[in-house]
């Protein structure tokens, strides 16, 4: 008989045990979640510490590559290595249970703060971890919900969680339910979700904006911004005067802290955007958040942009109706052996995830300069996914110049390569936030090289154009028999290499590596990645672009 031997996770003190089979495939087997995504040591996601005993590292086959990535002295890669003797693991950024996101919260007090806003106070039975900025999902009957803001920073009181509700006309939460609630009754909420949140830049200023109770998502991140000392400005867009429910509290703020300045717009007067563009703000170095209606939150980003503002300094939320949608419906049709989710799959984590990852790219291309090695590009990204909470990448981050972005994603590069005065620029990152992964990836431009600007503007053509035949019906392996055509059309080489692939709540892999080249179904919205990947027919220039499938 194989010897067992018992593997302890610290701090939990859980248990699995495993004998000749890989430490992935045992952990697995014992029901324990576990992070992992390529099983070939590339990702880094099944990486642990190791605090006690012996292992040894997987028999690789004679052509097999060996694992790439980079381990500290009492790191292992649990799909890569074998137990010898009982051991005790740490797995860092990760909880084995899955995250409770539902609670149960009990209501301590209800009051008007203007006659058409409530502020909600509950207490939720236990406390939350809630990043200034972020919602929670309201738990109705027949599995519908509604979005609010939690208004305050829970860790720094005793856990309760403030909202601030405006009673929408015929809404069933605001209108119905909200009036009946009392002090003592229980609210089922879950959560918390959201990307619109304190971003950790000490240095920035900070430009807020908000309509309504957009205020409600808007304050954590003043008061978390009130205690870094940074130049603050608000503004405040309402109907009329009631609307600026919180008015005395902010006008000590600014009695208070020097640097803080606030300004209620009202709607007959102008809007909030306009108002901040005329005060002239440094935009290039600034961090913008902005929470409310939709059409302010477009409008402002497009005319912050326009003044200078980099586009991932930009972090917003819509406080669009958030009741039962046609996305949601649209959820529940999923295909029941190919796009398997887990437990703490959401619509809202998983645009939550994507909005992150979106930002991570900007922030990392706007960091990339010529001259800098491929080595060099790899660090700074890593450090700028961690800087924003990025808790794995579920694949490696990879970033490629010149002759490299024509190479499939698995192949090596140079990382000596330096990047040229005029170049092409490939980036594409894999993150989990929150347990929800991310995947975007796009190419950059440096120069004025016609063929790099062509291959861009294909590239995203192929890819607008292939997500429009998509959205007619189109099955996975059609797709991308229809990017072929049209790349080739347009004078380029896709690159089957890249043929789209599964996302959900981390890890997806344990629903299988199908392709989506392989697909024979239409896929559904959110649960595929569409990756573009076109290659010049004769010289080694190319271009990838990726996004999750979605209307
Ligand atoms: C991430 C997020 C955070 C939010 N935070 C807050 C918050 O802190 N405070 C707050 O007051 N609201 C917030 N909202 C908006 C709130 O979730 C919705 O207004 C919600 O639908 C209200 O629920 P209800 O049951 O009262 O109305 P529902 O029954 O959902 O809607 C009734 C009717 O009103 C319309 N409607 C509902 N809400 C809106 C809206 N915002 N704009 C235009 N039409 C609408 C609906 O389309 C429907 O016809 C947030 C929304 C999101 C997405
Ligand atoms: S390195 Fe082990 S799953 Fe990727």
């Amino acid at each position: 008989m194989h010897t067992r031997h018992v593997i302890e996770l610290s701090p939990s003190g859980k248990t699995f045990e495993a004998g000749d089979e890989l430490l992935l495939d045992a952990m697995l087997a014992s029901g324990l979640s576990v992070p992992f995504s390529c099983r070939r040591g590339a990702c880094g996601s099944c990486k642990v510490v190791v605090t006690q005993g012996q292992y040894r590292a997987k028999q690789l086959a004679p052509d097999a590559p060996a694992p790439c990535y980079p381990l500290a002295a009492n790191e292992l890669l649990l799909c890569q290595s074998h137990a010898c003797a009982d051991m005790r693991l740490e797995i860092p950024g990760w909880s084995l249970d899955t995250p409770a996101l539902e609670v149960e919260a009990t209501v301590l007090s209800k009051r008007a703060l203007s006659p058409d806003i409530i502020e909600l106070v509950v207490m939720p039975d236990r406390p939350l971890a809630v990043r200034a900025g972020q919602y929670l999902k309201f738990r109705l009957v027949d599995g519908d919900s509604r979005c609010f803001s939690i208004a305050n920073l829970p860790a720094d009181g005793d856990g309760r969680l403030v909202f601030q509700i405006r009673r929408v006309s015929g809404g069933l939460f605001s209108e119905t339910l909200l009036g009946d609630l009392e002090a003592g009754d229980l609210l089922q909420l879950e959560g918390p979700f959201g990307a619109c949140t304190w971003q950790d830049d000490d240095a920035a200023p900070v430009v807020l904006f908000a309509t309504g109770t957009g205020y409600a998502g808007i304050k954590p991140i003043l008061l978390t911004a009130m205690k870094r000392d940074v130049e603050v400005t608000f503004y405040w867009g309402g109907a009329q005067a009631t609307d600026f429910y919180e008015r005395a509290f902010l006008d000590k703020l600014v009695i208070d802290h020097a640097h803080f300045h606030w300004h209620p717009v009202l709607a007959t007067e102008g809007r909030v955007q306009d108002v901040a563009l005329s005060h002239g703000h440094n935009w290039e170095a600034a961090q913008v958040y902005a929470c409310g209606s939709g059409g302010m939150i477009s409008q402002t980003r497009a005319q912050c942009l326009a003044a200078g503002l980099p586009s991932h300094r930009f972090v917003a939320e819509a406080f669009v109706p958030s009741g039962r949608s046609s996305a949601d419906t649209l959820l529940g049709s999923r295909d029941g052996t190919w796009e398997k989710v887990g437990p703490r799959y959401s619509l809202d984590g998983m645009l939550a995830a994507r909005e992150k990852t979106v930002r991570a790219l900007a922030a990392i291309a706007s960091q990339l300069t010529v001259g800098m090695t491929t080595g060099a590009a790899l660090e700074m990204a890593s450090q700028q996914l961690q800087a924003m909470g990025a808790s794995h990448t579920w694949h490696p981050t990879y970033i490629r110049f010149g002759d490299d972005t024509v190479r499939p994603s698995r192949e090596g590069i140079d990382p000596l390569r330096r990047l040229r005065p005029s170049d092409i620029v490939v980036v594409d990152l894999g993150p989990v936030w929150d347990g929800y992964e991310g995947d975007y990836g796009d190419t950059f431009i440096f120069g004025e090289a016609p063929l790099h600007h062509d291959c861009r503007k294909v590239l995203h053509e192929v890819f607008d154009e292939t997500r429009e035949a998509w959205l007619r019906g189109m099955t996975g392996c059609e797709l991308y028999d229809f990017a072929e055509d049209r790349a080739v059309a347009k004078g380029w080489r896709l690159s089957r290499n890249l043929a789209g692939h599964r996302i959900a709540d981390f890890p997806h892999a344990l629903f299988g590596d199908k392709e989506l080249a392989d697909l024979e179904i239409t896929p559904s919205e959110m649960v595929w990645v569409l990756e573009i990947q076109l290659c010049h027919p004769t010289l080694p220039i190319g271009g990838f672009f990726e996004d999750i499938l979605m209307r």
